[in-house]
């Protein structure tokens, strides 16, 4: 069995775009796989976050896990400020971690870019920290978007430079992981290509069903096919994609014929896909809003996670030491 390690900043509130594209690809990773998904709450500190958001955001990401799916019987969730031994490794591969690497890589260029007023030593080696996350549990594989590839590559640059200084086979070098087909992107309904959190075109998991109507309902179109059987523009796509997504098969074929003969209405189709993705999202959202009012059982989750998972890293931080030569006399 494999060991997989998901890692989530806890930074507002998951979208249908992380639902589709990975939430329910992970439901299905820790059924055959040994995984940890970790709220990395340190690296969320590059950004200063006000001290009493911490928690809250914390929580939406745990409680909004726990909805999709994520299993505490079957996989192991921490929160990373919960194992310190995460601390102590990040210290150990910040000594060999170096400042030019470090330097251009290009998350670490793109926000010192954009706040050139705190580009902070947790910012610079944000990657190290990160590897020692992975290296800490030895993981294979990792999750990753195409905007932590690079960081990844850095995991398995630092593991094997470790390896080779200390001249061991110790370190694994995690690959990301493959979900066996091409992830879904959840488009955006303003007429842009993706739907995130910085583009500003969210459907939230916890959004009330009026929400739903109201962004489905803005959605861009265009003024209609002028001839049967044509091709569809992006935007009118985008919305097809989102019907087959929440829509069963009748109600796809309803739409795809009314496209090909001309006689849509953008207004029905609207209609219909506020409707299927509110089917979609109220089970989610009762289950969020239950779990939110329940401190008891998601700071049993956390303990429970952070025992295993202290367990593991213990394990990883003893044999490190020794082979960096802290032992006893
Ligand atoms: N950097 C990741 C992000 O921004 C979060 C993360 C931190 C992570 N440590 C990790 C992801 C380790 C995977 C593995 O989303």
């Amino acid at each position: 069995m494999k060991t997989v390690l998901s890692g989530i900043r806890p930074t507002g509130n998951l979208h249908l775009g992380n639902y589709y594209g990975a939430l329910l690809n992970f439901v299905r990773m820790q059924q055959e796989n040994k995984c940890y998904f970790f709220i990395a709450d340190w690296h969320s500190l590059t950004t200063h976050p006000d001290p009493t958001m911490i928690n809250v955001n914390v929580k939406n990401v745990i409680a909004e896990y726990l909805a999709a799916g994520i299993n505490p019987e079957v996989s192991t969730i921490y929160r990373q400020s919960d194992v310190p031994e995460v601390a102590e490794l990040y210290l150990y591969l910040n000594m060999h971690a170096r400042m030019g690497e470090l330097a251009k890589t290009a998350s670490f260029k793109d926000k010192a870019r954009k706040n050139p007023d705190n580009v902070n030593a947790g910012l610079l080696t944000y990657p190290t920290l990160m590897a020692a996350d992975i290296l800490i549990h030895n993981a294979d594989m990792v999750p990753v978007g195409e905007d932590q590839e690079q960081h990844l590559e850095m995991t398995r640059v630092f593991a094997r430079r470790f390896n080779h200084f200390y001249n061991v086979d110790y370190f694994k070098e995690p690959v990301p992981f493959n979900f066996g087909h091409k992830l879904i992107r959840i488009p955006g309904l303003d007429g842009s290509g993706k739907m995130g959190k910085s583009e500003g075109n969210c459907i939230y998991l916890g959004d009330e069903p009026k929400a739903i109507e109201k962004k489905v309902k803005r959605a861009v179109t265009d003024s209609g096919p002028t001839e049967p059987n044509s091709e569809k523009p992006e935007i009118i796509e985008n919305l097809f994609t989102f019907l087959r997504l929440v829509s069963d098969e009748e109600v796809n074929k309803h739409f795809e014929e009314a496209w090909n003969d001309c006689s849509i209405r953008y207004g029905d189709l609207k209609k219909q896909i506020a409707e299927d993705i509110i089917k979609v999202t109220t089970p989610l959202r009762e289950r969020i809003l239950d779990l939110r009012g329940d401190d008891a059982y998601l700071n049993k989750v956390l303990e429970e996670g952070a025992e295993k998972a202290r367990e593991n890293a213990a394990k990883t931080l003893k044999e490190v030491r020794e082979i960096m030569g802290f032992k006893k006399l």
